[in-house]
């Protein structure tokens, strides 16, 4: 098993070779395969096989030990005995399916349909290795290829929507979710592929530039980083990671060298991301696109890292250059030296506040210092704290013993995220109602307060709309109201079909002024659920969406199931045949059972807010 990884020599009763822990040029390594126990006495490291994985292939222990199982092909029979729902044997399938994808995309790069993708991947200077390194392929520009593809192979429906790769119409038609693009697979940290980000081969403002895989029962955007897989162990080996903004940023470092690097995909930064780096780096240098964007992303990545412990650097790139860009046209070099004059988060976000000018007022300056004292009291190190506040002092000529003073009272992480050097006050905003039955909808045709949060998170939460139909599979025939069901429709054609959602709600989806101003009410009531991650400015986390339309879901059903206890009821007393009556009294029995099931399903959410009964909608 550990032969696999290192090559050993039998020397007595031992196998000897150099030891993958650490650098050595006369092998100390030792494993004795009886025992199935290795030991370094260069460096001390020991353990058994499973230790060895664990360690040399950075697993945790049940990553470990199912690995191993697989490889002395025993079976862990944890589908038949832990899957009573189905759900591994669901996620099992939809891997396989992205596995399938990922061999079709391949093949279609190198057959003549491929031509697009190469010539883009050629201007990019991917080589061919590259390429099969990062399992890149092409979409065909065909509607439904993959899709009769994979079925021709024995995926079912089920199987494909779960992985992600199909769209189904209203009338059930179905179409590939991506055509005629590059395509990028997407890893998770053991190197299986969970989805993909697709990227257009010619620029057209009327298509996305990116499609990206929505949630699924195998992909969380916000656990997967871009490149782990085949970055982890030179991450490990250094401690630190580069980070980028885009895939093809990740390819091209990887291919100049810096195989240290990753980056999100589709998303912004979470702290989940940042936990799954820990596991490898003390340091993560931030190598982001020199834009405006690319600068406030920087400020945003700071202020989550460190608050996870994690050592933070910054390296400014040449204006308007990614790195991608800067190793075409600088070459390696320029990334080298890049990350050579790579600096502290501090002084970054220091010069970052310089150049706009923030600084020139002595209020711009006591704003800047209280926000980076505030990051800085982020810092779970506490013995870390002052060191930063010397750097701190230094870089504004500010007196050391006054900051500290300073950072005895003041208040970490739930400050506001001053991502901004801006004027805005402590009391810039007060805090907004949940939306109620009563108020906000007053003067507005009356939906069921789950439908308007349904609403909200498909309008306004990031990929909220593709975990509403994908994860939750929701459809507007599970909504209450018909102007809900109407506005429901119209985001889904407009998210399809349109680049600008709201333009196309506004204008041209058809709905009538009623619905209209329950869409301008929800985009202008902008309530945020967790007023923590608000702040932040940072996604929120599959968990946070997740939870606000599950508890949403459930108020629907709970309302359904409400209306039609009342239906039976009022059917009962105006039934005088006996067996239509016991008929009726099975059927509410059935629905009241359900009802309590719901009731202490729901009871678990924490609850936020009170939903209205039957009668008063
Ligand atoms: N991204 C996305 N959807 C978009 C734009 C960007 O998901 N409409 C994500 C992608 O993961 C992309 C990253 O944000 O890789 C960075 O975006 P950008 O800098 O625009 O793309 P690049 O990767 O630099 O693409 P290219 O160099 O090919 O223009
Ligand atoms: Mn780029």
């Amino acid at each position: 098993m550990i032969g696999a990884h290192v090559s050993l020599v039998k020397k007595g009763r031992n196998y000897l070779g150099l030891c993958p822990f650490h650098k050595e040029k006369t092998p100390s390594f030792n494993v004795n395969r009886e025992k199935g126990f290795y030991k370094c006495f260069g460096c001390g490291r020991s353990g058994d096989t499973i230790k060895f994985m664990q360690e040399y292939l950075h697993l945790d222990f049940l990553e470990a030990v199912v690995q191993l199982a697989s490889r002395l092909n025993i079976h862990i029979p944890d589908e038949q005995n832990d899957d009573p729902n189905g759900e591994h044997a669901r996620r099992d399938a939809a891997l396989q399916a992205l596995k399938a994808a990922v061999q079709y995309f391949q093949t279609v790069l190198d057959s003549s349909d491929g031509a697009p993708a190469r010539n883009f991947f050629a201007a990019r200077g991917f080589s061919t290795e590259t390429i099969k390194e990062f399992q890149l392929g092409a979409a065909p520009a065909t509607w439904d290829s993959l899709y009769q593809h994979l079925t021709a192979n024995g995926f079912t429906l089920d199987q494909l929507n779960d992985a992600g790769l199909i769209v189904q119409r209203d009338d059930g038609s179905v179409y590939d979710r991506f055509r005629g693009r590059a395509m990028f697979p997407l890893h998770d940290h053991q190197g299986r592929t969970v989805g993909f980000s697709a990227r257009q081969l010619v620029a057209d403002p009327n298509s996305p530039k990116f499609v990206n895989s929505p949630q699924s029962v195998v992909f969380d955007k916000s656990r997967v980083l871009y490149g782990l897989d085949l970055a982890r162990r030179e991450i490990a080996d250094v401690r630190m990671a580069l980070l980028v903004e885009g895939q093809a940023d990740v390819v091209s470092m990887h291919q100049a060298g810096f195989k240290n690097t990753v980056a999100t995909s589709g998303t912004s930064l979470t702290v989940e991301h940042l936990g799954l780096l820990k596991r490898y780096a003390d340091t993560v240098t931030l190598v982001y696109d020199a834009d405006e964007a690319g600068q406030k992303a920087m400020t945003r990545a700071i202020e989550l890292g460190v608050s996870t412990g994690l050592n933070i650097r910054c390296a400014v790139l040449p204006a308007g250059e990614d790195p991608d860009s800067v190793i075409r046209s600088k070459g390696a070099q320029a990334i080298a030296t890049a990350l050579d004059n790579a600096t502290s988060w501090l002084e970054f976000q220091v010069d970052r506040y310089r150049k706009s000018g923030a600084l020139e007022q002595p209020s711009g300056q006591s704003a800047a210092v209280r926000t980076m004292l505030g990051w800085i009291k982020s810092v779970p190190d506490v013995i870390q704290q002052p060191f930063l506040v010397r750097e701190l002092s230094q870089l504004f000529d500010i007196d050391e013993e006054l900051l500290l003073r300073q950072l005895s009272t003041t208040n970490k992480a739930q400050t506001p995220s001053h991502s901004e050097p801006s004027t805005r006050t402590e009391t810039a905003q007060p805090q907004q109602q949940p939306p109620s039955a009563g108020t906000a909808t007053r003067h507005l045709p009356r939906i069921h307060p789950a439908e308007r949060e349904i609403l909200r998170v498909a309008l306004t939460v990031e990929n909220g709309l593709t975990d509403i139909q994908y994860v939750f599979r929701l459809d507007a025939s599970q909504f209450i109201t018909d102007i809900a069901r109407t506005i429901f429709n119209a985001i889904i054609v407009g998210a399809e079909e349109h680049p600008d959602l709201l333009h196309f709600l506004q204008n041209d989806a058809g709905l009538d002024i009623p619905a209209q101003a329950i869409v301008a009410d929800i985009l202008t009531s902008a309530v945020s659920p967790s007023t923590q991650w608000h702040r932040f400015e940072v996604d929120l986390p599959a968990f946070e969406t997740h939870r606000l339309i599950s508890n949403a879901v459930d108020q629907l059903k709970r309302f359904k199931l409400d209306a039609e206890i009342h239906g039976i009821k009022k059917q009962l007393s105006s039934t005088p045949d006996f067996d239509d009556q016991r008929k009726l009294l099975h059927r509410l029995d059935a629905i009241l059972q359900e009802r309590s099931a719901l009731l202490q399903r729901i009871e678990h959410h924490s609850q936020q807010h009170s939903w209205p009964d039957v009668d008063s909608v």
